[in-house]
């Protein structure tokens, strides 16, 4: 990237306008003809009637019943939407495109990282959806188990999610590059009686062997009767007689209809564990209606969806982003998605881009560290393809710097495509403050809320700010919000509706300018943005002061140049033990066994002493600001003053 013309950008603060044509054939804009609203602002002043605005775009959905009132905020923030509705999610997602031509139209192109692909048609998927539904019967599962999911980017993953949705059972997927403990601990903590797994898949060539984490995991988690294993690799692996069964055995003969459930629109859809502040992670939890509604509703304005597009949204199903955009919405809009099983550029660095271009993809959805990973890799490779199917970007994860946002606009999008940076969270369901095809570009903010849903920016008294840093807060509730943390009512209210009363506290810091575009800075809570992943740093303390030479941690993040943000920890060692660069190595593989690679500490220092106040609390601020070389600030409340200068030492 030239840095004069970088300069420019960021000293004009550049506004892309729209190109019209895409605004003329927008969704958005048939829809706002169609209200008879003549543009974006009136759009916008007019969904502030939320119950009018969600109750008219529900209407898209197929419902057995429709609901008696929109919403019902009598037991806030136990929010109920589309009250006394019946539906069901998959029969939307999938049943319904039966009736239309829609069956014969691809669902799902997968390619794996080995180069082989497959494409399902809507009917193709809705056989393998109801011979699993059967299947799960079979075994036993029933409306309101839970079932866990440990599958990596295969096809089994969206058929199981969708066939557990369409008999009623809950679904908790744990990323497949999550350790066993992590396994472990999300199973016992929704009680699951299933997990699905495999023998194991594709990663940078090697093979990840998930039934041998899933064994693991499963040696301490009783409620768990049954593993069904999907063949991916062929590899041999362990199945214990009574307890595991292949995916492919299991459905063998089974029927290929199965009714659809009729549920409730506040019967539970799934449970999505997430970091929080704390150790534990927290069961999110979502629910088949308000949920349907609005990932539907967002995909199709933001990424303005139409039958011939071909949609690659680049996340991995195990988290939210999958869940909603690669499974649930896409489905449900009836749109050819793309899915990819392997690593960013592998085994080149075009990988990526020759699956555009021998796919056709016209929409790609990716993350700011992706991108950057991408950039530094050089200008030829995108290059060497033709990429002219490419029709609108998208960004999510974290705040995406303005190198990374002109690179992707020109190198990938030609300078044609607009960019949605979405802003959105695993509790929102759905994009929340995002660009819509009409709005107007500032490279580097999410632009505004989306119809329907409001937000603003807090200071400590819970006043509105304008171009000042501060809280970001969603004012109203929306219907694909969380509706609580699984078996924890307390703590849901407590984490996001305590800091401002009837306010829905997001956790991260932003700026919204005088126009109303908001710029995101950040969490503001102890959770790091690991290449667009949540992780919080008590979580690694706590696997690091598992370690029997740790006696005790720190965990900060820093900033890092491609992953956004980086893992930095101070260890204080057992007094008989002695530092050095092996324990080093084997604290940091510790971590990455304990949580997953992801959470594998890039830097570690040992220190005698930790800041703490005198109440003992370790003073996580002064440590991130000596970790970040920052000023730390006031340290007149800690018990011990000189460990501050101890972190300078940390070796
Ligand atoms: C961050 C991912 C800036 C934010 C969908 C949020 C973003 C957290 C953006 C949620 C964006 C997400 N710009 N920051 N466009 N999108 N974030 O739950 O800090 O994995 O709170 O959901 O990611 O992460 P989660």
């Amino acid at each position: 990237m030239a840095k004069k013309e970088l300069d420019v950008l960021l000293k004009e603060e550049r506004v892309f306008e729209p190109p019209e044509d895409l605004v003329e054939r927008s969704n958005i804009k048939q829809w706002m003809d169609e209200q008879g609203i003549a543009d974006y602002d009136e759009l916008l002043e007019k969904a502030e009637d939320r119950e009018w605005y969600w109750g008219e775009v529900a209407k898209e959905l197929d419902w057995f019943k429709p609901w008696d009132k929109v919403l019902d905020d009598s037991d806030a923030p136990f929010f109920k939407w589309f009250v006394n509705g019946k539906i069901n999610i998959t029969y939307n997602a999938v049943d319904r495109h039966m009736k239309t031509w829609h069956k014969n139209k691809v669902a799902y192109i997968w390619e794996g990282e080995p180069g082989d692909i497959k494409k399902l048609t809507y009917r193709d998927l809705y056989i393998e959806v109801n011979k699993f539904a059967n299947a799960l019967k079979s075994l036993g599962i029933k409306k309101g188990d839970r079932v866990g999911i440990y599958l990596p980017m295969v096809l089994e993953l969206p058929i199981a999610m969708l066939a557990c949705a369409k008999i009623g059972a809950i679904h908790s997927v744990v990323f497949s590059g999550f350790s066993a403990k992590s396994l472990r601990d999300r199973m016992n903590d929704c009680e699951a009686k299933l997990v699905i797994t495999c023998d194991g898949f594709y990663r940078r060539g090697k093979i990840v062997a998930s039934k041998e984490s899933a064994d693991e995991a499963l040696k301490d988690a009783p409620s768990v009767k049954n593993v069904v294993v999907v063949r991916r690799t062929g590899e041999d692996v362990d199945m214990h007689n009574d307890r595991d069964i292949y995916w492919d055995e299991l459905v063998e003969g089974e029927s290929t209809h199965a009714d659809a459930e009729e549920m409730d629109s506040e019967d539970i859809l799934y449970i999505l564990y997430t970091s929080g502040t704390t150790g534990r992670p927290k069961g999110i939890v979502h629910v088949q209606g308000g949920y349907a509604v609005g990932i539907y509703n967002t995909l199709k304005n933001v990424f303005d969806l139409k039958k011939e597009d071909i949609w690659w949204c680049a996340a991995d199903v195990g988290w939210v982003t999958g869940h909603s955009y690669i499974v649930y919405a896409p489905l449900i809009a009836g749109v050819t998605s793309f899915m990819y099983e392997g690593a960013p550029a592998y085994p080149h660095g075009d990988r990526w881009w020759e699956m555009v271009e021998k796919h056709g993809i016209t929409v790609l959805y990716t993350a700011p560290t992706a991108i950057r990973a991408h950039m530094r890799l050089g200008d030829e490779w995108p290059k060497k393809h033709n990429l002219s199917s490419l029709r609108l970007l998208g960004s999510v994860g974290e705040p995406i710097n303005p190198e990374a946002w002109i690179w992707y606009h020109k190198l990938i999008g030609n300078e044609k495509c607009q960019i949605m940076d979405t802003w959105w969270q695993t509790e929102t369901g759905n994009f929340m403050i995002s660009p819509l095809p009409i709005t107007p570009l500032k490279p580097g903010s999410a632009t505004r809320p989306l119809p329907g849903i409001t937000a603003d920016i807090f200071n400590e008294d819970g006043e509105s700010l304008i171009n000042k840093g501060g809280h970001l807060v969603i004012t109203a509730p929306w219907p694909a919000m969380l509706r609580t943390l699984y078996k924890d009512d307390e703590r849901y209210k407590e984490v996001y509706w305590s800091r401002f009363p009837g306010v829905y506290l997001a956790g991260d810091v932003a700026r919204k300018d005088s126009e109303g575009y908001f710029w995101i800075q950040g969490r503001s809570d102890d959770v790091v943005n690991i290449s667009g992943h949540r992780l919080g740093t008590m979580e690694v303390e706590s696997a690091l002061v598992s370690h029997p030479a740790v006696a005790e941690a720190a965990a900060v993040g820093i900033p890092h140049e491609i992953k956004g943000e980086a893992i930095k920890v101070y260890v204080v060692l057992k007094k008989d033990q002695t530092p050095s660069a092996e324990l080093k190595d084997e604290l940091r593989i510790w971590v990455g066994k304990e949580i997953g690679p992801i959470a594998r500490p890039d830097e570690l220092g040992f220190v005698e002493d930790l800041p703490k106040t005198r109440s003992g609390k370790i003073m996580r601020r002064v440590i991130k600001a000596k970790a970040k070389g920052e000023p730390v600030g006031d340290v007149s409340t800690l018990s011990n003053p000189e460990a501050v200068d101890g972190l300078d030492n940390a070796e």
